[in-house]
């Protein structure tokens, strides 16, 4: 039996413009996913005790797919992640199926490795995806995704020509209240939305320019633990979304009303609907705005926990 879990992640800055050369920062959250993979004794892989079925399951079809397993699995899994909430259920749950399969199929289970895979199986799932989810997920704490290598420099991932580097970063201890819309907004669409933005016009490829800056001055905050500069960049970097046409009204009032009891606040991960994110001293003001507004409050602190196994523990 393997038994293994994983962080979800928020993505703090950068969304979006890390598919166009941008720097990126995702910040690892104490929910998470877990998983228990042990070998079946019937004759089919199951998962939570149904059938495997790539139409419920495509992420773990890809997984196993990744690493060519041909026996018979029973797999279970229990999650803190709601899926489309922003806090990367997706890579959680790559993440934490390679990892729990290479243990137990006795492979390498290096960070690099298994961040790769994830990856890898992302995309293939999603068709457009940079490496900040899966690598957060993989890595804990907070991972600074970017073209230049730099301090603190761990992997570097490459895909149909471009190249990510991906680096550690350590962040404050952070308290965040995310803020789902309910809204339902799968992340293709929107990266397809902005690409046609970003490839008629200059005036986009500015914006995204500009978020890349916000994400480099957003650095230099994170060393000095200036918590009210980086809730100003969470607000410029939220206006610099909005022009890319990626937000939305249910993420404007929510945004508009936890902004009084926060640093910044922005959206978080693709738009559309989906989740925004407060940065906040008081989180539990900021989760009664979210809920008056009619949204789904999630107080959440950073974490530096990534990828770990949990020896005797069964689901
Ligand atoms: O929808 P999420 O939380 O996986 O975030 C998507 C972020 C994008 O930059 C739009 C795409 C990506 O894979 O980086």
């Amino acid at each position: 039996m393997t038994y293994c879990s994983t962080p979800g992640k928020v993505i703090l800055f950068g969304e979006h413009a890390v598919l166009y050369g941008e720097p990126s920062i995702a910040v690892a959250i104490n929910r998470r996913f877990y998983c228990d993979i042990t070998e079946s004794k019937r004759d089919r892989t199951t998962v939570n005790g149904y059938p495997l079925a790539r139409r419920y399951h495509s992420y773990i079809v890809e997984c196993l797919n990744k690493l060519e397993v041909e026996d018979e699995l029973e797999i279970k899994t229990e999650t803190e992640l709601d899926s489309g909430t922003g806090m990367g259920s997706s890579a959680a749950i790559t993440v934490a199926i390679l990892g729990a399969l290479r243990k137990l199929l006795g492979e390498d289970i290096s960070e690099e490795i298994i961040a790769k895979d994830a990856f890898s199986v992302e995309f293939d799932v999603q068709g457009n995806a940079s490496p900040i989810d899966t690598s957060t997920s993989t890595h804990g704490s907070a991972i600074m995704v970017s073209e230049k290598k730099e301090k603190n420099f761990l992997w570097d991932v490459e895909k149909e020509g471009r190249r990510w580097n991906i680096h550690h970063r350590d962040v404050p201890d952070l308290t965040l209240v995310v803020g789902n819309t309910g809204v339902h907004s799968p992340t293709p669409p929107l990266v397809k939305k902005v690409r046609k933005f970003y490839e008629r016009s200059n005036f986009a490829k500015e914006v995204i320019r500009d978020i890349g800056e916000i994400v480099r001055e957003s650095c230099v905050l994170f060393e000095e633990e200036d918590l009210e500069g980086l809730g100003e960049l969470m607000d410029k970097n939220h206006r610099l979304l909005s022009i890319l046409g990626v937000s939305h009204p249910k993420l404007e009032k929510l945004i508009k009303g936890a902004r009084k009891y926060s640093y910044g606040a922005k959206l978080t991960g693709a738009g559309g609907g989906g989740s925004m994110i407060a940065l906040t001293d008081r989180p539990d003001k900021v989760a009664d705005v979210i809920k008056k507004k009619g949204g789904e409050p999630y107080v959440l602190d950073s974490t530096d926990k990534g990828l770990s196994y949990h020896g005797g523990k069964e689901i």
